[in-house]
């Protein structure tokens, strides 16, 4: 038998979890809490399939569907597959389906097939990110609010292939705009953290200009190296990492080679920021059809 260990693997985000029984509440306990400080925890050969990820997924908590608009693994509502041989890489940092209001709160992802080499995935902090920013910043960015779309380039296909373009008209077949706070206070540790990644294109009340101006130096405070982790898969290796307060991004380094990753995420409640005041949708509707946060 082998007992709950939890190690540290990065200075600002990352632990280990080994000989985890989740189906313990104890064990979950100190798994979740794991999760609140570390951002992200990986578990190493944990060998799950589609219904033990999902199992796994939902000790957190009632799960979305597998995304708003994108179809799931056949017969698996609550799976995206994540398939790199599609052509499309989500090679931009990002927060997970932050165009809705109420993105999940965990993502989980499973990696079924790894490439020889590259094909990692690095996730940031984006709490260290706001603790790093100047106190002038950390002011202004505390009264921001920015808009949050799925219309834009993210996920660039990396051919101009038909392929591509019909996944580009999947992806916004519904076209959702949300307001987020720019710093979304944690609902569990209470913890700020920049809540912006590629889907923000837009600063409540600015220019388009300005808008990209000041996005781009708040998200470089998240995206220092500092904060980020990088997960170096195994195949059978599962990873979990606090969606509302992290961001990833997926390199695009290994080719044609084949890389697929099975995602299943947690439902998260509307975001709020310092002042208590919550998300709200610009366009599309709450996706309901998406996740059981939104009703
Ligand atoms: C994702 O953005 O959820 C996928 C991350 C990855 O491909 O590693």
């Amino acid at each position: 038998m082998t007992s709950l260990d939890i190690r540290r693997i990065g200075g600002r985000i990352g632990a280990e979890v080994t000989g985890a029984d989740l189906t313990d509440p104890g064990d979950f306990a100190v798994v979740n809490s794991a999760l609140l400080e570390h951002k992200a925890v990986i578990f190493r050969g944990a060998d799950l399939d589609d219904a033990g990820q999902i199992a796994f997924a939902s000790r957190f908590g009632a799960l979305t569907q597998a995304h708003p608009t994108v179809p799931s693994v056949d017969g698996q509502p609550n799976v995206l597959p994540v398939d790199g041989e599609e052509g499309i890489r989500s090679n931009q940092w990002h927060t997970d389906v932050t165009f809705v209001r109420t993105p999940p709160k965990v993502s989980t992802l499973r990696a079924l097939v790894v490439p020889p080499y590259g094909g990692n995935t690095l996730i940031a902090n984006a709490a260290a990110g706001y603790r790093d920013l100047p106190a002038e910043l950390r002011e202004f960015a505390d009264r921001l609010w920015a808009v949050h779309t799925n219309d834009y380039d993210y996920v660039l296909p990396r051919t101009n292939t038909t392929k591509a373009a019909e996944y580009r008209e999947v992806f916004t077949a519904t076209r959702y705009k949300t307001g987020h706070p720019v710093v979304r206070v944690h609902p569990e540790s209470g913890e700020r953290g920049l809540f912006i990644g590629g889907f923000a294109q837009r600063i409540v009340g600015l220019s388009g200009t300005e808008s990209r101006d000041i996005l781009r130096i708040l998200q470089a405070y998240v995206t220092r190296p500092e904060n980020i982790l990088r997960v170096v898969w195994n195949p059978g290796d599962l990873v979990a990492f606090d969606n509302r307060i992290t961001q990833h991004y997926a390199p695009d380094d290994y080719g044609d080679q084949p890389r697929r990753l099975h995602r299943v995420t947690v439902a998260g409640n509307a975001p709020a920021g310092v002042d208590g005041k919550e998300s709200y949708v610009i366009e599309g509707d709450e996706a309901r059809h998406y996740t059981p946060a939104a009703a």
